[in-house]
């Protein structure tokens, strides 16, 4: 607590609550992002007119209201009758604590620290004695995205023995899959993103005038992600298994695949890669999310910061990113100097190979990651899958920066359960759709319907554009077609109880035009959106806001949590700054914060935390917070082993920008050490429940 009279210094918070899309290029004004909402609907009904092999039609305007928060009835009923009933927790107070808080009766052990050897030969975290090699093989900086896959014994063996997944195994795992991915299992694989670097925070005496090329490939090796094996002991407690043959960097510099639809293509291809085929790295993995046939889809959010130079950028090349643009100079990192690729002046075609949805099977060491073209190029932050009634699988994602949009990729094949090699290559073929949130039949009430807007030459607006300009400059052609500019769409989850969708919009401080999906002026607090879809294969939706953050004690703030008439006698938390999401196998909805402290005009003056609230039932919108992290640093990845007794989350640049004199979770004064870490009740029973 006494830490806190270090006041954090908001100037040394750099990447800007995590929006980095806002203090960094790429945020240049969009063509609609003023325009006020009933030009927008006009558009939006000539436009509806328009579109060929639309389902819409006209049909979303007329759907009742009070039908809008129905449970569609193709959606499978919540397993329990009032589940929100069942969480039971002691609400965690908010507060600025130096040491991560839970409920009375819950524990917290800390897996993985930055630095950690990955592998027996991996050398011991030494912060004196850092290397590009040693950090190639240790976990990277800046913990992110958490996923939990179960690791059953045949596919242990497999890999054990021939180094890759055998063809048996992969079959076998395919049918397994969904049933093991809700159960208890001892052996499991963990998924941890490594968003970004920050120099200062990783090298005692850092210049960021500048860093030294050592710094520099030490910085690159940190980014991407790690997957790791975990074992549960007798005790209740995950702990890392060094010698697994599953444990494995993905860096900066890590070959990856180009896939889809702009593999090859004349855009992709560079002076290293002439053929377009093949990419170094995968650079700000942000969140992410899993396929059912269990793989990883992890999002590169903002790209744009580690590129130079945009300006030297000309023609085909320039035209794609006009709407995601890299610093015109030097870039902030300065890795252009180091490391040539980075300098778009020399290599201008590099900065359309990221972007992306990358794919990897946490279950095949023996095969690289590929980056999903199909699904568009833009800040992407979440992917959320669910299959529909014909096989399809759908795929939704946000693009997290001020005034952008969420979309949703429809797949061209269907799931298999009894084939899952043939499913490793679904996401390569498809239909990109954009959301446009529509009032529905009244104003102001928080709810109304949309559409689905094709991103393809199918779609009449984009008759003039190629499907690889439309991938490569996706943010162009949702503008095009007349998206709903959202207020920094974050992660996306779909529940699996219901199929609902749920989105969180961080804040958009700039807002000065409200809309029905963005009601705030100035949006400080942000917001949690549910979409509701019959199918996920349809092109209309049903939508509300089921929370608007802020303190529920503070009249000005505007909140909203679900129905509830009086939140301080609910006991509900403030929460500001949505940005991470999971649910529980009830149904409830998880919800990791990103900048609470420094939240909207005045700042919120507590830590990040993880907040949970039932989404069915009596309780719906009784929102609580159950976890409050450390100061400076954002909570995030929230993530359940399948049977649901262990909370995963990771702590990202913990005390960022603050001198502290003890930076958790070690005693280390001179370098912060993002973490992930498990939450487990000391009862051994459900978290939460
Ligand atoms: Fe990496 Fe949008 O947070
Ligand atoms: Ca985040
Ligand atoms: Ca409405």
């Amino acid at each position: 607590m006494d830490d806190k009279t270090h006041a954090p210094n908001p100037d040394n918070f750099r990447w800007d609550n995590d929006g980095t899309a806002d203090v960094l290029p790429g945020t240049a004004t969009r063509p609609t992002a003023g325009e006020p909402l009933a030009s927008v609907i006009d558009r939006a009904i000539s436009r509806r007119a328009l579109l060929k092999g639309s389902a819409v039609a006209g049909a979303t305007l007329v759907i009742a209201p009070s039908a809008l928060l129905a449970p569609s009835p193709a959606a499978a009923a919540p397993r329990h009758r009032d589940p929100g009933s069942r969480l039971t927790f002691e609400t965690v107070p908010p507060g600025n604590e130096p040491d991560i808080v839970v409920p009375p009766g819950y524990s917290v052990d800390i897996l993985l620290r930055w630095g950690d050897p990955l592998t027996p030969a991996a050398p011991e975290f030494d912060v004196d004695q850092q290397s590009p090699a040693a950090q190639a093989q240790q976990f990277g900086f800046n913990a992110d995205l958490v996923l939990w896959y179960p690791l059953p014994r045949l596919v242990a063996r497999s890999v054990g023995i021939r180094g890759r997944l055998g063809a048996i195994a992969n079959r076998s795992l395919g049918l397994l899959y969904p049933r093991l991915a809700t159960q208890t299992s001892r052996h499991a694989l963990v998924v941890v993103n490594h968003e970004y670097t920050s120099g200062v925070d990783m090298f005692p005496g850092y210049d960021s005038a500048a860093p030294t090329a050592e710094q520099v490939r030490i910085e690159i090796e940190a980014h991407g992600f790690s997957i790791v094996e975990l074992r549960l002991g007798d005790d209740g407690r995950w702990r890392f298994e060094r010698g697994s043959p599953f444990n494995r960097r993905s860096t900066g510099s890590t070959p990856i695949e180009i896939a889809g639809p702009l593999r090859g293509h004349a855009l992709m291809r560079t002076s290293a890669d002439p053929d377009g085929v093949e990419v170094l790295g995968s650079l700000n993995n942000c969140a992410g999310g899993k396929t059912p046939w269990g793989t990883i889809l992890t999002c590169e959010e903002n790209f744009d910061q580690y590129f130079a130079n945009f300006t030297a950028v000309t023609g085909a090349s320039r035209a794609v990113s006009e709407r995601i643009p890299a610093p015109d100079g030097a870039s902030e990192r300065r890795w252009e100097d180091v490391v040539e690729r980075f300098d778009l002046a020399k290599e201008p075609n590099e900065y359309n190979r990221f972007g992306y949805v990358v794919e990897v099977d946490p279950y095949d060491p023996g095969t690289p990651a590929k980056k999903r073209t199909a699904l568009g190029r833009f800040k992407h932050e979440g992917a959320a899958a669910r299959i529909a009634r014909d096989g399809r699988v759908a795929i939704y994602s946000g693009d997290d920066a001020r005034f952008e949009y969420v979309y949703k990729f429809v797949s061209a094949g269907t799931y298999d359960r009894f084939d899952r090699a043939a499913n490793l290559d679904l996401l390569d073929r498809g239909t990109l759709y954009v959301a446009r949130f529509d009032v529905g039949d009244v104003a102001g009430d928080d709810m109304g319907d949309g559409v689905w807007l094709e991103l393809s030459p199918e779609n009449p607006i984009l008759a003039d554009w190629t499907l690889e300009q439309i991938l490569l400059d996706t943010r162009g052609a949702a503008d095009a077609v007349g998206a709903t500019p959202m207020d920094r769409p974050e992660d996306v989850e779909v529940s699996p109880q219901t199929g609902k969708v749920y989105i969180a919009l961080t804040n958009n401080s700039r807002r000065t035009e409200p809309d029905e999906a963005n009601p705030r002026i100035a949006n400080e607090h942000g917001h949690i959106i549910e979409l509701i879809e019959d199918d996920p294969a349809d092109l209309a939706f049903r939508w509300n806001i089921l929370v608007k953050c802020g303190d529920p004690a503070v009249a000005e703030h505007e909140t909203r949590f679900g129905d509830v008439t009086d939140p301080i006698a609910a006991g509900i938390s403030p929460i500001a700054d949505p940005d991470n999401l999971v649910h529980d196998d009830d149904g409830n909805l998880w919800i990791a914060t990103d900048g609470q402290y420094f939240s909207g005009s005045v700042g919120f003056g507590q830590n990040d935390g993880i907040f949970a609230v039932p989404v069915e039932g009596t309780d719906r919108g009784r929102l609580r917070q159950f976890l409050s992290g450390v100061p400076g640093g954002e909570v995030c990845g929230p993530e359940f082993s399948g049977d649901n007794k262990t909370f995963f989350c990771a702590i990202q640049h913990p005390h960022d920008g603050e001198a502290f004199a003890k930076l958790w979770p070690t005693d280390e004064t001179r370098v912060s050490r993002p973490s992930l870490v498990a939450v487990r009740r000391n009862d051994g029973r459900k978290i939460g429940r």
